[in-house]
């Protein structure tokens, strides 16, 4: 077996470890391994990239390496849990970035060696249009999620999108039909840039998780593409799985969100304002406050507690506090499961990674659509920092950004205690007549002390 067999053959293990390990994320149970199958296989196409010295002197690779690592160590060691989504999003732009710098970098070289072919001319341009877009996109999706730009574009930004992605096919032709002149495939780059900010600069609300999905599918798409300039078997199918499992969370978050991919990147921007619904119409006087002692008298006497968490779960890390008040309640008779809305918090499955973390059964999270006939028999719904997946306004309100998202219907439970700091709003920036409703009640604070108060409550 020669050098370039082996090369081969180790890009083949690696991409079925990849394979297995995307299987394997497919269930909490083998989630786990999977990720390890997952990333032992990227190990091993690593290793074999170092030996496939057709790709750049080591001294190259090695400075390639510092860099990275040093940027990725300090990224890793500063994020906060919380900015996890974010530092995902930006990652994805990354992704978008090297495959545009990977891939025009080898077509202008094979370019000048006048070595250019169909194949590489036409990945090149999908790679440049694609990869530009996700990098622009996901910066944009970063900024969003930070919740450090609510801009929603201007009137016609539709049409200027439109335009747009036209020249971005015609440039992509001209990429193909002339290659030697380079400035086309630099003019695909910008025009990507370009329709990638001003595609989701409109995004917000309920549609940001559909985005998020969407740009991670790109960012498959543009290495997938990049493996076909460079010839790359492993590139190609590597990008092709993140690609299309990307592709299928786009198509689960549409459904879970009863949005459709097209309507979210092509219908109207939406206004600057968030909604028709004053605050203090919503809250004055019809707020009713409680205390950690009152809510332990009420979980006391419940049969059956649903707790819904949210994005303040997160930034409260409160995960640990609710399995040891789970635990007491569960002593105590009460039946306990968690409602989990699709897209509550901030990245797809986030509730689900940190009930994980705090080695909460698996069987206790309830998905949406099997958990909502059931607050109606539900003693207490304990809302622990989540807001908008709670919110009645995305039914009752078509301006609202959140209008037509699927909610958890917990104002029919019997009992409603909502756990945040104040009144401020959620990720979309409105109201929430829930607080304010005849059957709920307001503990405010921090999540994780008002869920320790609650537990210390019981057990007296
Ligand atoms: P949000 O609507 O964002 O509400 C979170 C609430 O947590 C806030 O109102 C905040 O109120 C409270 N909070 C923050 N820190 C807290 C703490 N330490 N203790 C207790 N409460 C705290 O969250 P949600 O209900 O999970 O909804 C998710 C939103 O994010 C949706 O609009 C969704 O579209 C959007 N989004 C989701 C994703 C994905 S993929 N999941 C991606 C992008 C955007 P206080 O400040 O008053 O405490």
């Amino acid at each position: 077996m020669n050098r370039s067999n082996i090369i081969e053959l180790g890009y083949l293990v690696a991409a079925v470890l990849c394979m297995v390990g995307l299987k394997g994320l497919g269930k909490p149970r083998t989630a786990r391994r999977g990720n390890l199958l997952g990333a032992s296989g990227m190990l091993l196409a690593v290793l074999v990239a170092l030996l496939d010295q057709a790709i750049v002197s080591y001294w190259v690779l090695l400075a390639g390496l510092a860099v990275g690592a040093t940027i990725g160590s300090v990224l890793a060691v500063r994020v906060q849990m919380t900015s996890m989504p974010e530092l995902v999003a930006l990652f994805n732009g990354f992704g978008g970035a090297a495959s545009v710098l990977v891939a025009t970098a080898s077509f202008i070289e094979v370019t000048d060696l006048g070595m250019i072919d169909d194949q590489v001319s036409v990945a090149a341009s999908a790679t440049a249009l694609i990869g530009a877009v996700t990098l622009t996109g996901s910066i944009i999706a970063f900024f969003k999620l930070k919740e450090s730009m609510k801009w929603s574009g201007f009137g016609g930004i539709r049409t200027i999108n439109a335009l747009l992605a036209i020249s971005g096919i015609v440039l992509s032709v001209l990429v193909v039909t002339d290659p030697t002149n380079t400035i086309w495939l630099w003019a695909l780059v910008a025009v990507g840039a370009l329709l990638g900010m001003l595609l989701v600069v409109p995004i917000g609300g309920a549609d940001m998780p559909v985005v998020i999905a969407l740009l991670n599918s790109l960012s498959g798409l543009a290495a997938s593409a990049t493996g076909f300039v460079l010839d790359n078997t492993l590139l190609i199918i590597a990008g092709s799985l993140v690609g299309a499992s990307g592709l299928v969370l786009t198509q689960i978050m549409c459904v879970a969100m009863n949005r459709s991919a097209l309507a979210v990147i092509f219908s109207a921007a939406p206004s600057a304002s968030t909604g028709a619904t004053d605050p203090d119409d919503v809250y004055a006087g019809k707020v009713t406050s409680t205390s950690a002692e009152e809510v332990a008298m009420i979980l006391d006497t419940a049969g059956r507690v649903v707790i819904v968490p949210g994005y303040g779960l997160a930034v409260a890390q409160a995960q640990h506090a609710v399995r040891e008040m789970t635990k007491v309640l569960e002593a105590n008779g009460t039946e306990v499961v968690f409602a989990i809305h699709p897209v509550a918090g901030r990245m797809p499955g986030h509730m689900n990674v940190l009930l994980a973390e705090a080695e909460i059964d698996y069987e206790q999270l309830i998905e949406m659509d099997e958990v909502n006939p059931t607050f109606a028999q539900t003693d207490v719904a304990i809302v622990l920092g989540a807001n908008d997946v709670v919110n009645p306004l995305a039914k009752t309100d078509p301006d609202s950004p959140i209008a037509g998202m699927p909610i958890l219907d917990v104002d029919k439970a019997q009992t409603v205690v909502v756990i945040k700091r104040s009144l401020s709003p959620g990720f979309a920036g409105i109201p929430n007549p829930l607080f304010a409703a005849d059957n709920a009640i307001m503990l405010f604070g921090d999540g994780k002390k008002a869920i320790t108060d609650i537990t210390k409550a019981l057990g007296e």
